[in-house]
């Protein structure tokens, strides 16, 4: 993790000459066992470590002076201060846990989606002078040039894409009923739409000579048998557009890659397979590779947070699965079964 330093100043009053210091350490420990660090929503108490580097700093100071002196602390990061990021499909599930998180480590953030009162609120959420809502249809080119081109005139850049919209279409198991206009609607809306935002994206961070472009892919770009031939198929193709565009951006400095997540409750599984947030969710990790862990939205916002970040800056082209290692463990032989289990 990465870490930004605070400063912790304790003054002590005077101390005479030839006056024992023992009394002074342990009121300082004593001091500093009630000073806490506030993460986020954790509170932490300071190391122990920092007690003995107190300590170490009296020694070497004389008696009868004043004792003054500054401890360097860590707490963590914002990791895009001074970033601009425009996220499509943000009012909802992934997009809108992924506009929070952005914000939180010093993104401003432009909310992208057809859902405007519940991307406003989301804004909102978020604070007027960090964020901003507009209402873009992915497929429509005129919206998305649009959107960009009012994150520049807004934040004067774009630093990252995160094309996270995306639908699914009602699944149908057998081909011989998928119709060809279903197809297409999710062809137009996960691929073509995403190629448009990656089109305009392109056309302001080429001559900024740098970005990140995330597109949320999924696990069905990985494994079959896993969503509709529609849904499945269009992930795909976006592990595929992002590879040559990878490509073609690398001499500008622009890095493109994908995040693609397992099963995660949100309004689109909902509509999509049916079931209550909690029987879905324990559908997944009924099946899940990694046990004792609920795949969530932030799960995947975390990725992107990397992948957006400076902390990415060697990695491109790449397609970051976020599914408990599944897409590349079969424990059908059960080969590492503990003796207590079969107990
Ligand atoms: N939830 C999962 O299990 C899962 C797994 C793998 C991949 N994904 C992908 O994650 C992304 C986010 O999905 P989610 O699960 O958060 O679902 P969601 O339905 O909560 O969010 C999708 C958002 O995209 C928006 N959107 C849809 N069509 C749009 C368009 N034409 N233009 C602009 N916005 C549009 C919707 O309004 C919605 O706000 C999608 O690309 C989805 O395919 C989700």
């Amino acid at each position: 993790m990465c870490f930004r330093s605070c400063k912790i100043v304790l003054a002590i009053g005077k101390t005479s000459a030839g006056l024992s210091l023992d009394p002074i350490y342990s009121k300082i420990v004593a001091a500093m066992k009630r000073i806490y660090i506030r993460i986020g929503q954790t509170k932490q108490a300071c190391e122990p470590t920092l007690h003995y580097r107190i300590i170490r700093e009296l020694h070497r100071l004389p008696v009868n002076l004043s004792l003054s002196f500054s401890v360097t602390m860590t707490t963590p990061a914002r990791r895009l201060e001074g970033k601009v990021a425009l996220i499509t499909g943000a009012a909802s599930g992934i997009g809108e846990c992924c506009a929070k998180l952005f914000a939180e480590h010093g993104a401003k953030v432009i909310i992208a989606d057809v859902q405007d009162q519940l991307g406003q609120a989301v804004s909102e959420s978020i604070g007027s002078s960090n964020s901003i809502y507009i209402h873009c249809d992915i497929t429509n080119e005129d919206q998305v040039k649009n959107a960009i081109d009012t994150a520049v005139s807004t934040y004067g850049k774009l630093d990252i894409m995160f094309n996270n919209a995306g639908v699914a279409d009602v699944f149908k198991p057998r081909i011989m009923d998928n119709e060809k206009k279903d197809i297409e609607r999710v062809l137009g809306v996960n691929v073509i739409g995403t190629f448009l935002c990656m089109k305009h994206a392109a056309r302001v961070m080429v001559p900024q000579k740098s970005g990140s472009i995330i597109s949320t892919s999924s696990l069905t770009s990985h494994l079959g048998g896993m969503a509709s031939h529609a849904y499945s198929c269009s992930k795909h193709a976006l592990v595929g557009l992002t590879r040559n565009l990878a490509v073609e951006l690398a001499p500008f400095g622009i890095r493109v890659n994908c995040v693609s997540p397992f099963g995660i409750a949100t309004p689109m599984t909902a509509d999509f397979i049916g079931l209550e947030r909690e029987v879905f969710e324990n559908m997944i990790n009924g099946v899940s590779n990694l046990k004792g862990v609920t795949h969530k939205p932030d799960d995947v916002a975390y990725a992107a947070l990397y992948l957006a970040s400076d902390e990415a800056k060697y990695v491109t082209a790449q397609n970051m699965l976020v599914d408990g290692g599944l897409s590349y463990c079969n424990n059908s032989f059960n080969m590492f079964k503990y003796p207590e289990e079969s107990a």
